[in-house]
């Protein structure tokens, strides 16, 4: 009996000394004390002993089985912490690092949101978008405008001109105006449209210039269109834009494809005409360029002057994005520069 007993502590020793996780462990612990374990055999085998070696051996027993136990939890707790060790390790979780950035949402350019704004003004008026190409033929940009020859727009120090083959000559174009006449040429009056775009002009970079700029023109032709609805529906336009109290004045201007040509002005909406700096003292800002659409520019488009009339205008949008968000200085339009994109 000494001897079985003595067998199954050096079991559990060995076994135990060898775990490696806690479901070894309890296979071990139902090896030796379950029902059919080797101790609980031991136990039962008592009952074979005279009635003098059975006290003796029943306590040698519970001993083993003590030893046994404190064996077994020693070995538990070990697994245990080992176990805990190891999770810790492996989800390991630090508060201190950086969180993963979530995507930036992008944000409209400036300009895209003056567009934007012009456009809802206008078409709240009942003007169509229209559009035309960037590349543009030497005859929309200049002759279909009444910009003859010798006409300083037309000379290569202003304009960029794109070899092609004869007899047609292209440009990028100048000025907006062109879609224009090709808004004529293609369908019949009542005309009512904008076209923001791009347009191209040999300046040098600076503050407020630009080789690439934005414009945005305006063409409205019908039967008795005078220069009162020229200055009611540029007002209006610019009461939209800048609020019910702004004032506009019309000075006479030149431009070959109007006659007669203005410039339309906008009260200060800095000082409100008091004079600031923003207005050089004049309490006036220069807005855009107008005027009644020459006879000769509708009916070099098919349009017959004497039944219709109608009247165009054309403006600047950088000038209107720097007026409308304080900038003061056109390059960063185009630097793309995110610190400065992230504030619109
Ligand atoms: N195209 C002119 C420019 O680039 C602006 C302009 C003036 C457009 C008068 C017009 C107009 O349609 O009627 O300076």
């Amino acid at each position: 009996m000494k001897d079985v007993l003595e067998k199954i502590k050096a079991e559990a020793l060995s076994v135990a000394e060898d775990l490696k996780d806690l479901k070894g462990l309890d296979e071990l612990r139902v090896k030796l004390l379950g029902k059919k374990g080797s101790l609980t055999a031991a136990l039962k085998s008592l009952g074979g002993l005279s009635a003098e070696e059975r006290p003796a051996m029943g306590q040698m027993i519970n001993e083993v089985r003590a030893e046994i136990e404190t064996l077994l939890s020693k070995k538990q707790e070990e697994l245990g912490s080992l176990a805990m060790n190891l999770a810790l390790k492996s989800e390991k979780l630090d508060v201190t690092m950086p969180g993963t950035r979530p995507y930036e949402l992008g944000k409209k350019h400036p300009m895209t949101l003056v567009t934007d704004e012009l456009k809802d003004i206008f078409i709240g008026l009942g003007y169509e978008v229209a559009e035309g190409p960037e590349i543009e033929e030497e005859y929309y940009s200049f002759d279909a405008l009444n910009t003859p020859k010798h006409h300083p727009a037309r000379d290569e120090q202003d304009t960029f001109y794109v070899e092609a083959a004869s007899p047609c000559c292209f440009v990028l174009r100048t000025q907006t105006s062109p879609v224009q006449v090709r808004t004529m040429e293609s369908r019949k009056p009542p005309i009512k449209i904008i076209a923001p775009g791009r347009v191209f002009r040999k300046d040098e970079v600076d503050a407020t210039h630009s080789p690439v700029f934005h414009q945005l023109e305006g063409l409205v032709v019908d039967k008795g269109i005078t220069m009162g609805d020229l200055k009611g529906a540029l007002s209006l336009f610019a009461k939209e834009l800048f609020g019910g109290s702004v004032k506009t004045r019309f000075r006479p201007h030149y431009f070959p494809f109007t006659e007669p040509s203005a410039e339309m002005d906008v009260s200060c909406f800095a000082c409100e005409g008091r004079g600031c700096r923003i207005c050089k003292g004049s309490g006036w800002i220069e807005l855009l360029g107008c005027g009644m659409v020459h006879p000769k520019v509708l009916s070099m488009s098919g349009i017959d002057p004497q039944i219709y009339t109608g009247f165009a205008f054309g403006m600047g949008l950088e000038r209107v994005a720097m007026q409308r968000y304080n900038i003061t200085d056109m390059r960063l339009l185009y630097e793309n520069d995110v610190r400065f994109l992230k504030q619109f």
